[in-house]
């Protein structure tokens, strides 16, 4: 008997049990008028017979306890590369799993962004979405499309980081190194942000003055994190995020060419990816009206070139 109190979340793994693994956690269903769960399928059964109640497909909707989401987060996580690879899974739906397990890993790293475990998952993570983006930039508009509702701070990582890979790879000719340590940068961008108390983080009016400084001891906080586990062109994108090209950014009021283009690049990502999404004190403002400002109120912020690449990158054409 299933205790009335349990909460239950809707999972989608018709493609996830392509996979060849059995499960360690148990999925129920709700069958027609009624809205109590059943168990469909028992933790530790074994593959064949999963796959044979799946493919009947008489069952409805499927779900998972919540003390078990940890769990289906790491099947998800261990199955991520033969997903990718696997050409029946259409690229929405792995857009959709690599999107999840991204946001999921940054939310580990900001509980404890000292972990050598959670910074090497989001490395992993990382490949995946270059993986997925390399193979397909369509898989680029599918990432974006997931991440555009709310404010949440990993699913800002995430947009970042596809963002900035989709400039970069509009822009650059680099190696894939330096693409994978740049996007990796972007993912962890904020991890300073992890030592901000959350009334500060959420506030919903403006910041004072000392609030404000607390904010904008982020990017040397995050550089601080992740100076033993991470590349100088990571650390470079933590650390100089919020510079702007006229010198008055922070932490070091850097100038034009002191910044460098990757961290240019995730300047714009983030302020763009920051202006359309729904933030704890703002609206989110469509992308034109978005752009719009960047250009009208944020002189000086963005390299000229940068921002208009960013604008034809939006619009799917090439630099
Ligand atoms: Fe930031
Ligand atoms: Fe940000």
């Amino acid at each position: 008997m299933i205790p009335e109190t349990k909460k239950f979340i809707r999972i989608v793994t018709d493609y996830l049990l392509a996979e060849d693994r059995t499960i360690d956690f148990n999925i129920y269903t709700k069958p027609p008028n009624s809205n109590r769960p059943i168990l469909l399928i028992a933790a530790n059964t074994n593959i064949a017979d999963i796959k044979a109640t799946l493919a009947k497909k008489s069952h409805g909707p499927l779900f998972i306890t919540q003390e078990s989401s940890k769990k289906f987060e790491n099947f998800m996580e261990d199955s991520l590369d033969s997903i990718i690879r696997n050409t029946a899974i259409p690229l929405e739906q792995k857009s959709s799993v690599v999107h999840a397990c991204a946001k999921n890993i940054i939310r580990d790293v900001f509980d404890d962004p000292r972990s050598g475990r959670n910074i090497s998952r989001a490395k992993t993570v990382t490949s995946n979405i270059l993986d997925l983006t390399l193979a397909d930039t369509q898989s680029i508009r599918h990432l974006l499309r997931l991440g555009s509702h709310d404010y949440y701070t990993f699913s800002h990582c995430v947009n970042v980081a596809v963002f900035g890979i989709g400039l970069w790879l509009m822009i650059s000719k680099g190696d894939y190194t330096e693409l994978h340590d740049f996007a990796l940068g972007c993912i962890l961008h904020d991890v300073g942000k992890s030592q901000i108390v959350d009334s500060i983080l959420n506030k919903p009016g403006k910041l004072d003055y000392e609030e404000f400084e607390i904010i904008k001891k982020h990017p040397g906080q995050g550089h601080w994190l992740m100076a033993k586990h991470a590349s100088e062109i990571t650390l470079d994108v933590i650390m100089h995020h919020h510079e702007k090209i006229n010198g008055q950014g922070y932490p070091h009021g850097l100038k034009q060419d002191q910044i460098s283009d990757n961290a240019k690049i995730a300047t714009i990502a983030d302020v763009y990816d920051a202006l359309t999404t729904h933030r704890p004190y703002a609206g989110a403002r469509r992308p034109l009206s978005a752009l719009t400002l960047m250009k009208e109120e944020m002189t000086g912020h963005f390299e000229q070139k940068r921002f208009e690449d960013f604008i034809l990158f939006l619009g799917g054409r090439s630099a």
